[in-house]
């Protein structure tokens, strides 16, 4: 049986150009220099797990020390071993998994990324927040979680470039963000993490959030 792969590796090497390098400033807003890359660099632990790694861009260029163990994760094969083969790190271990079911490992991360992830993801906003929930079992107790999703209600107007980028990824079927709001990530956020900082900046949220909250423990 023959399944279809949605990124293909050179779909992904043109995102990284073009979304990375001009989408992301010119339309949405957000700089991937100086907005994107900093909360990256800024929120590496000693064993990190990158979701959604693409090519590899956020690992190869987030500074990250040599002793920080390396995962990363992807839905499909191909993009699996791109990121492998493009992440500067040959101890990097891949994973191939649907972010939208819990991982099928029991490793647990002291930081996970997710970055320009979420509003690919073809689900209700109440699938992509239930991500948060079930994350969680992945991660150690001061373990936090970091990323980045270009909103599709509630934000700024687009300007022309952002209304036809969006227009063409919704026809293209890249995007599925037109429900995506702060409003519900801020809410599925605190609910399942401690601390939680949140900024939307231009078109896009950027979270970082940390100590998952566990579950109570009823005692009889
Ligand atoms: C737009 S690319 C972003 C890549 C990279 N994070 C970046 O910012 O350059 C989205 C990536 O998420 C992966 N992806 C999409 N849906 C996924 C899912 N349900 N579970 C895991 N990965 C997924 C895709 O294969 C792709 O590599």
């Amino acid at each position: 049986m023959s399944t279809t792969v949605i990124y293909k590796p050179w779909d992904l090497l043109i995102h990284e150009v073009w979304v990375l390098g001009i989408v992301s400033t010119w339309a949405w807003g957000c700089s991937t220099s100086e907005d994107l890359l900093p909360q990256f660099r800024a929120s590496i632990g000693k064993n990190h797990l990158d979701i959604g790694s693409g090519t590899g861009y956020y690992l190869r260029q987030g500074e990250i020390p040599a002793t920080t163990l390396l995962a990363l994760l992807d839905l499909e094969h191909p993009a699996r071993n791109l990121g492998l083969q493009r992440c500067g790190r040959p101890d990097a271990c891949g994973l191939q998994a649907d972010i939208l079911q819990p991982l099928p490992v029991t490793d647990t991360f002291d930081s996970v990324s997710m970055y320009y992830l979420l509003h690919c993801i073809p689900a209700t906003m109440a699938e992509i927040c239930a991500i948060f929930k079930h994350i969680k079992r992945n991660m150690t107790l001061d373990g936090i979680i970091h990323g980045a999703s270009v909103l599709g209600k509630g934000v700024r107007k687009d300007n022309c470039f952002a209304a036809h980028v969006r227009r063409s990824g919704l026809n293209t079927g890249i995007f599925h963000n037109t429900d995506d709001n702060a409003y519900d990530f801020e809410h599925a956020l605190p609910t399942n993490f401690e601390e939680v900082e949140t900024r939307v900046v231009g078109s896009v949220f950027m979270f970082r959030a940390s100590k998952p909250k566990q579950k109570k423990r009823v005692i009889c």
